[in-house]
């Protein structure tokens, strides 16, 4: 359906857990996060009967993250389920690839069609250190095997962090050459832990363009789509910007998110939560609550305004 600026929204972001294996410096506190109760997260049957009736309002695209949606045990069958309902061309996920070697092959025979797999740096120490102690081997393997099932097009995110990774922009660029993947630079946003961030590890995307001469715009016949796409000439892949920063995509959205909670988020940056799940308990027209919230979608953000919402990344998934 449509929102109130004319916006087709037809994808549907689902955080299946906030939980995580990794605790990246920018998403997670160091120490982790709270464990919620059981009956506090919505469980596969509720997740079910929401996704069937978002598909009814016209929700076409569903991506599964998370924190990491790989934590969550039951998700290959849920995923099963989803695929097959009327309505749903495309359901995807965005992961941080460790548990990927293990569940590649269920994944696509469950009916996943794509994945896009988190990997902020190419060298071993680095990403043990931004990740708090993870592996980059894990990674790696993930997207071969990814690659080898067939979860394709891969996409590699990297959020842009400076002092940190700016001297491996051109080596993340020359994974296209070679290699059927699209590497994605994403600008770090202002989102609860990296709120606090030293202002100096904000850099805009155009660094990449600085950096590596000789990419060449594409055209991308997804408008919807928040990144904007670049090319070597003769390469397999697409180098991506994705600039929430320094340039709004907010008035070609298509999306909406679902927390693990049950919170229905019409906009990544706005504090305005829907309680699905509260709605589901009391026996609301859920249908109605969420054309409701579709209509009153927030036309834009305000991030220039320092208008920051307090949620970490790992509650919303991206
Ligand atoms: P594709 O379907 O492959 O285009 O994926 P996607 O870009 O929709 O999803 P992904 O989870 O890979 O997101 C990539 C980055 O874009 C993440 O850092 C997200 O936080 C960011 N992003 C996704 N949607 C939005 C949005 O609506 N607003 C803003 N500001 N950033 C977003
Ligand atoms: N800014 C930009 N991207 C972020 N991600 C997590 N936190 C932030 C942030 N503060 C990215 C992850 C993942 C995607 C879902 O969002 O690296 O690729
Ligand atoms: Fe986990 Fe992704 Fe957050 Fe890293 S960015 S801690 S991988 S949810």
């Amino acid at each position: 359906m449509k929102d109130s600026f004319g916006r087709e929204i037809n994808y549907l972001r689902i955080s299946l857990t906030d939980r995580c294996n990794l605790r990246c410096e920018y998403c997670m506190p160091e120490k982790g996060v709270k464990k919620l109760n059981h009956s506090d997260i919505l469980s596969f049957e509720e997740l079910y009967e929401l996704t069937r009736i978002f598909v009814e309002l016209g929700i076409s695209k569903i991506r599964l993250t998370g924190g990491e949606p790989l934590v969550r045990l039951g998700v290959i069958d849920f995923i099963s389920k989803i695929s097959k309902l009327e309505g749903v061309k495309e359901v995807a996920m965005t992961s941080n690839g460790v548990l990927l070697k293990k569940y590649a092959q269920d994944l696509k025979d469950a009916g996943l069609n794509r994945i896009n797999i988190s990997l902020d740096t190419l060298n071993e120490k680095s990403y043990q250190k931004i990740t708090r102690g993870g592996s980059i081997n894990d990674v790696l393997q993930g997207i071969k095997a990814a690659k080898e099932v067939g979860l394709t097009p891969i996409k590699i995110n990297t959020v842009l962090i400076g002092g940190f990774n700016e001297d491996e922009i051109p080596s993340l660029v020359d994974l296209t050459i070679d290699n059927n993947v699209d590497v994605r630079f994403i600008e770090l946003m202002p989102i609860g832990e990296s709120a606090q961030y030293d202002l100096n590890k904000f850099i805009p995307n155009t660094k990449v363009l600085e950096k590596v001469k000789g990419l060449e715009k594409v055209h991308n016949e997804d408008i919807s789509s928040p990144a904007a796409y670049y090319k070597f000439p003769n390469a397999k892949g697409r180098v991506g910007l994705i600039n929430p920063i320094s340039c709004k995509f907010c008035s070609n959205c298509n999306r909406i998110r679902l927390s693990s909670t049950g919170k229905l988020k019409s906009c990544l940056h706005s504090n305005r939560e829907i309680d699905l799940k509260e709605s589901l308990n009391n026996g609301q027209d859920i249908k109605e609550v969420i054309k409701k919230a579709i209509l009153t979608k927030e036309e834009e953000h305000h991030l220039e305004d320092k208008k920051y919402i307090s949620r970490n990344m790992n509650q919303i998934g991206g």
